[in-house]
Parts: structure tokens; sequence; C-alpha cells
């Protein structure tokens, strides 16, 4: 589907995409298992700050969520039926370890235990993420990210995990998105643990830096044969004039948002010419850390959702830069406010292949929320199955331009809790109903188990 060119057909098959590309679903813990208090499972920070009023879109949090703890067998055949052979979740370190350290969880073990197996036995891959943004509040309490100790704390947990799941997990993610827990839960305390400023900041973006690396060594060295990736939120980013200050503002934002993370884990070091508040960095730099920082990483995940129009402000401290919302654009929009350009999955596939020392990039996420209606039963979410589809055509023809891309993950299977903004945006191709937990197929998930059929 081509938004410009609406009569388009869209006439893919996977097959177009090559023998080793992979189509699959992503999730994460806090978003869909609820449980939150079940056995011997120590609070997350998204259990503490959904607890605290005004955090979230009506108090929302997600205590039950989808109630994939329990019903978990029932979306895996789900899947299934949906000729979906990839899914990737992620495991919630207090689940695992109650206090972020010491105890192990027998039960939590046990829980990850069931689903691998399951997906197993279903014919389904998981991809496990290690972090998607429930640090155990036991060790917020400690200083969270912003405490160096979260090196040997984050070292500790991955160990754990390669002990009771390397066996049968061969597909590994270590972070998600390290710039928006960083940037939304240390700068802007928009999302967990709600803190804010440089001093929090600074030395989170350092501390997730070093754990990218430090989890990947962990897993190279206890799994044996594993596919080892890690993922990053990008997004084309416009200036929004030609004028010399908004073409800065775009830099730098492209630095903040596209950069920080991937340069110093290539052994390019922190973007900090473009970003110079980035200097602040060197004070929790310790002498080797650059160094360690670097890891050879089998994939990089790429997820993109939009792209962002940028121009200058005196307003922003710091950046000096600022993004013009989507709806003040006068472009199509999803339900967050993001505009609708599929092209941006397209250039950044293109931006990261200019890197040294990729090996892979996989589409790890990318998909949108709309108003979904449910009448008579059905959800027609049409805008959704254009989204998926134009991006999905972004990603063949980049893979037809010789760029390298191995895979394509949907955000995300069934709707879920979406953090800030709780249930109300809805990104899934399976309808939730929270009241009831029905799941209702909706027309984007019965095109793309049609398309993944094909
Ligand atoms: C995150 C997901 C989130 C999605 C949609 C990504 O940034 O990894 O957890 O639900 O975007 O906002």
């Amino acid at each position: 589907m081509d938004f410009n060119n609406p009569q388009k057909p869209f006439n893919l098959k996977p097959q177009d995409f090559g023998k080793d590309f992979v189509f699959g679903v992503s999730t994460a813990a806090y978003q869909i298992e609820g449980a939150h208090a079940v056995h011997d499972k120590g609070a997350s920070i998204w259990d503490q700050f959904t607890s605290k009023k005004g955090n979230t879109f009506n108090n929302q949090h997600g205590q039950v969520a989808c109630d994939f703890y329990t019903k978990f067998e029932a979306d895996i055949l789900l899947m299934k039926s949906m000729n979906i052979s990839h899914f990737r979740f992620s495991l919630a370190w207090s689940r695992i370890l109650p206090n972020g350290t010491g105890a192990v969880s027998m039960d939590g073990v046990a829980f990850y235990n069931r689903v691998i197996d399951f997906c197993l036995e279903c014919g389904i891959t998981p991809w496990v993420t290690l972090y998607h943004w429930d640090l155990p509040q036991a060790l917020q309490d400690q200083g969270g990210w912003a405490h160096r100790d979260v090196l040997s704390w984050f070292k500790n947990y991955a160990q754990v995990c390669a002990t009771y799941f390397g066996d049968r997990i061969k597909h590994w993610i270590v972070l998600n998105e390290p710039m928006v827990f960083t940037g939304a839960g240390y700068f802007l305390g928009v999302h967990a643990p709600g803190n804010k400023g440089l001093k929090n900041f600074l030395p989170a973006v350092h501390h997730a830096m070093m754990c990218q690396a430090i989890g990947g060594r962990v897993l190279r060295a206890m799994v044996p044969k594993a596919f080892i990736g890690t993922t990053f939120s990008c997004s084309e980013i416009t200036a929004y004039s030609e004028s010399a200050k908004d073409v800065l503002a775009a830099k730098k934002a492209d630095a903040l948002l596209n950069r920080l993370f991937i340069e110093p884990l290539l052994g390019l070091g922190y973007p900090t010419e473009h970003v110079p508040v980035l200097a602040g960095l060197e004070a929790y730099i310790k002498p080797n850390d650059l160094k360690e920082a670097v890891f050879d990483f089998d994939f990089i995940g790429v997820q993109t959702y939009t792209r962002e129009v940028v121009k200058h402000s005196y307003f922003v401290p710091y950046l000096r830069s600022k993004i013009v919302k989507a709806s003040k654009r006068n472009v199509k929009t999803t339900l967050m406010d993001w505009e609708v350009y599929p092209r941006s999955i397209y250039n950044m596939i293109e931006r990261f292949n200019q890197y040294q020392g990729i090996h892979k990039i996989l589409i790890t996420e990318n998909g949108a929320a709309f108003p979904d209606m449910l009448f008579n039963g059905k959800v027609h979410d049409k805008e959704r199955l254009h989204y998926l589809q134009a991006h999905i055509e972004q990603v063949h023809q980049a893979k037809k331009d010789g760029l390298n891309v191995e895979g394509y993950f949907v955000w995300t299977f069934t709707d879920n809790f979406e953090w800030a903004e709780g249930y109300r945006p809805r990104f899934g191709l399976v309808y939730t109903n929270f009241s009831t937990q029905e799941r209702i197929l909706k027309a984007s998930g019965k095109w793309f188990k049609t398309f993944l059929g094909s």
C-alpha cells in the first residue's frame, strides 16, 4: 500500500524478502503480563510509578494488563493460528530476581520456562529481550540506572537469564530503546521512575550504554550459538525550514535521538560535538569505559514509527531544538499524534547500513495506534492495515536496493498497556477487551495471517 497512491495494491509475499528474513510480533512484560504481585515477584519501577496519581492516563496501570501470565497458552495458540512463527517478549527482571539481585524466584523462572516451552511446542521461535523498562524497584531505591552499581546488577541478571533459559533461547535482545527509558524516565520524568534533569539522565545514559555491552558479553560467553542483538528507537529528522538555525536544531536532535547509543557501541564515542551538554557525561566515564562499551552484536534492532520535524527554540534548555507536533503540520497522524511517514523506516535502515561494523539490521518494532471501533464483533482497522503494508513495502524496497535488513516485527500482538498513555492507544493486530480479556482478530491481524501464509 502506497499512501501517495492508494489504488496501488499490496502484492508482496514473505518469500520476496529472501529465505533468511523473519517476520514476527513484539511485546514487553509489563505491557501484557499482569500478575504484578503473584508468588514472590518483586515490584518494578512501573508498579511503583503507576501507583502514584497523575502519572498515567486515568491513573491506569499494568496490574492485570492482558493477563498474559495466565492466558499465554491461548495467546501463543492464537499466534500459531495466524502463521506467526517469531515471538519477541521480555523478561520481567523483578519476577526472576524479586530484589533485583540475590535470591532467584523459582516461580518466576518456572513461568518463563512454561512460556518458552509452549512456544517451542507450537513451532514458534522465542526472541527474548532482557530489559524492556521494568527495573526492580529495590534497585531504583538504590539509584537505579543512575547508580554505577547497575553494571554489576545487570551483569548478574543477564547471567541468571542465560543460566536458566540459554539452553532453549537462542535469540536475545539486550536492551529495548535505551534512549527512551533514560530520556523519558530519567530526564523528562514522564515514564518510570519519574526522575528529571541532567544529574539523573547523564549517569543513566552512560550506565545503560555500558550494560548494552555487558549483557552482550555475558550472553556470548554463556549461550552457545546465540544470535544476539540490542534495539534502538530512531526516526528520520527533518529540519522545519532551511534556515541555518533550524538545520542546526535538526542536527542536534538527530545526534541525541538517533546517534547517542549506537555510536559508542561501535567505538565512535558519544556525539558530543553536536550536543555539547553531553560533555557532562565525562563525570561518569571511567578510564576503560569507552573501550568496554564496544560490543560486536550479531544484529541491531531498529525501531521506527514515524519521523520528527524539528525547529530551533530558545526556550528548550541545553538543546535549543524542539519537535513540531504532527497535529500542527497538517499531515496524516496516528492516535499518538505521530506522523504516518513510511519513508522514515527506509531512511533509518539506510542510515544504519552506513555504519561500519553492523552485521545485520532487523526491524524489531513498527506499528501504529488508531481509534479502533469494535462493531458487530469486528474491528475494521483499515488505517493500521495500510500503515503496516506501507512500512513493509519500504522494508522490501530497502532489501531490493541492497540494504542489509533481515527481519520485521509488528508492534504489537494484542492491544496492551501503552505506558503513560494507559490503555487508550491500541497498537494490536488483535483487539483486547480489557474487561473480559476476550481477544478479537482485527482486519489487520487477518491480513497479516494471510500475508504470512501466502
Ligand atoms: C516501545 C514499546 C511501545 C511502543 C509504542 C516503543 O517505543 O518499545 O514498548 O509500546 O514503542 O509506543
